[in-house]
C-alpha cells in the first residue's frame, strides 16, 4: 500500500490509480449566448431515481462550466463507440470544440451529440464543493435511450470498446 500525501499538488500516482476505474464519457453542452458550449466529462454517475438525478464532477479550474451552469437546460450525451474524436474535440482548450461534432438542440437550449447511447435533458439541481472539483447534481427532465448503441469506454487514460464475455 502506498501512502497518499493529501497536499501533493502533482498527485500523479492518484491520477493513475483513479484511471484503473473504467467509465463512460459524457458531453455536457448547451447553447450559451446563441453559441454551442460544452465539455467532455467522464465523471458522470446516476444518483437518484425519485427524483431523477445524475451528477458530474467539474474541475474548479474549468472555464466552460461557469458558462454552462446557468443554462435553463443542459444536454448530457453518453458518447458512443466511435465518438473518441468528438470527445477529444469537446475537451480541447482552443479552437472550435464542435468542429466535426454533429448535434441537435432542444427547445430549452440543451445540445445533444448525434449517435450517442443516451441523451438526458437536465437542469442544475445543486452544486457541492468537493476538494478541487464541484459535484454538479443535475435533475433529469427528459431522455432518449439507445441501449443497443455501445458506449465509448475510458480507462487507463485511453479510449476502449466494450467487449461481451
Ligand atoms: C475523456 C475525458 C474526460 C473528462 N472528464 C472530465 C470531468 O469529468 N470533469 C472535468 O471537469 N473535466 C473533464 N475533462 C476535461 C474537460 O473536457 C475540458 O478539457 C476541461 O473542462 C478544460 O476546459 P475548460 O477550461 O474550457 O473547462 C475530461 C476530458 C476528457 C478528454
Amino acid at each position: 500500500m502506498i501512502e497518499i500525501d493529501p497536499f501533493d499538488q502533482d498527485a500523479g500516482g492518484l491520477r493513475r490509480a483513479f484511471a484503473c476505474f473504467p467509465s463512460g464519457v459524457t458531453a455536457v453542452c448547451s447553447i450559451v449566448d446563441g453559441e454551442p458550449v460544452g465539455m467532455a466529462a467522464s465523471s458522470f454517475t446516476a444518483v437518484s431515481l425519485t427524483p431523477p438525478l445524475v451528477s458530474v464532477c467539474v474541475q474548479d479550474t474549468s472555464e466552460t462550466w461557469p458558462r454552462l451552469r446557468s443554462s435553463r437546460r443542459l444536454g448530457l450525451s453518453v458518447l458512443a463507440e466511435g465518438h473518441d474524436q468528438a470527445c477529444r474535440s469537446l475537451s480541447n482548450k482552443t479552437g472550435d470544440r464542435f468542429a466535426g461534432v454533429e448535434w441537435d438542440r432542444s427547445r430549452g437550449g440543451g445540445i445533444f451529440v448525434h449517435g450517442s447511447s443516451l441523451w438526458l435533458e437536465c437542469s442544475l439541481h445543486a452544486e457541492v464543493e468537493a476538494g478541487d472539483h464541484a459535484i454538479a447534481i443535475l435533475q433529469v427532465h427528459g431522455l432518449r435511450a439507445e441501449p443497443d448503441t455501445p458506449p465509448l469506454i475510458f480507462h487507463g487514460s485511453r479510449f476502449r470498446r466494450l467487449a461481451a464475455i
